[in-house]
């Protein structure tokens, strides 16, 4: 590992996560990075999504990219679900491609090829959108979601920051405004974590709340729906 900051953390589904130190927080759940993936992003977002739209272009937009583990397994259920991915990243502190590559999260993908493709474009992908399949394109900003601007709006928002009680300003009514800004009328805006605060910020903005079942260790994950015009 080149970050000696950084270390790899075993999660309790076996997968891998990575502990920040600076932060005292990990990338992902301690009860299982891969489910937790799969559960609220891939399951309660994208998989949400398309079975109540006819759409099969989609774009989704992640606070919060860090190792690319959504990604991934996003552009998985693509893949198996003909589904047109344009994956847009905002990293403020974006990770060594060589330190993606030890999550050894290739094991959890069953089109291989998207693993090597995605480490060989990862750096490029700052630069430029890099088509990693046949079905999925990618995209990441450097940046912090405060700084980002585009004239695009997505389908889809994925909000993985850390924790509340680590990074609080994340979750304030002026970080998530930003973010659901890029959400196209009847988006859905999706993360791991419920707390009042976020459910009137969301409310404020004009969104309809699911609270679904949570991943491994939490009742609930929050799932968001755009339904009405977005004015923000
Ligand atoms: C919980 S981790 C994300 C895990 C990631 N989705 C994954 O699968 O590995 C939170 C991420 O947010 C990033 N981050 C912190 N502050 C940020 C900011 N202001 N804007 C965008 N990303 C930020 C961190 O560097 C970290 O990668």
């Amino acid at each position: 590992m080149t970050e000696p900051s950084l270390s790899f953390i075993q999660t309790a589904d076996g997968s891998k996560t990575i502990y920040n130190p600076s932060v005292g927080e990990n990338y992902h759940s301690i009860n299982g990075a891969l489910q937790e993936s799969l559960h609220v992003f891939v399951k309660g977002g994208l998989a949400y999504f398309t079975q109540n739209s006819l759409n099969k272009n989609i774009s989704i937009l992640e606070v919060g990219f860090g190792t690319g583990l959504n990604f991934l397994l996003s552009s998985d259920y693509a893949e198996q679900h003909q589904i047109n991915l344009q994956y847009t990243g905002i990293e403020a502190f974006p990770l060594p491609a060589e330190i993606i590559e030890n999550t050894g999260y290739q094991e959890y993908l069953e089109n291989k090829n998207s693993w090597d493709s995605f480490l060989n474009k990862y750096n490029e992908s700052f630069s430029n959108s890099q088509e990693i399949t046949s079905s999925c394109s990618l995209r990441i900003h450097g940046k912090p979601i405060l700084e980002f601007e585009t004239e695009e709006k997505f389908d889809i928002i994925y909000f993985d920051a850390f924790a509340r009680n680590y990074q609080p300003e994340m979750w304030s009514l002026e970080t998530i405004t930003q973010a659901c800004k890029f959400l196209k009328d009847k988006g859905i805006f999706v993360t791991y974590s419920v707390t009042g605060e976020l459910k009137r910020a969301l409310r404020s903005l004009g969104f309809d709340i699911q609270r679904p079942a949570g991943a491994a260790g939490k009742r609930e994950m929050m799932r968001a729906l755009l339904n009405k015009n977005n004015a923000l």
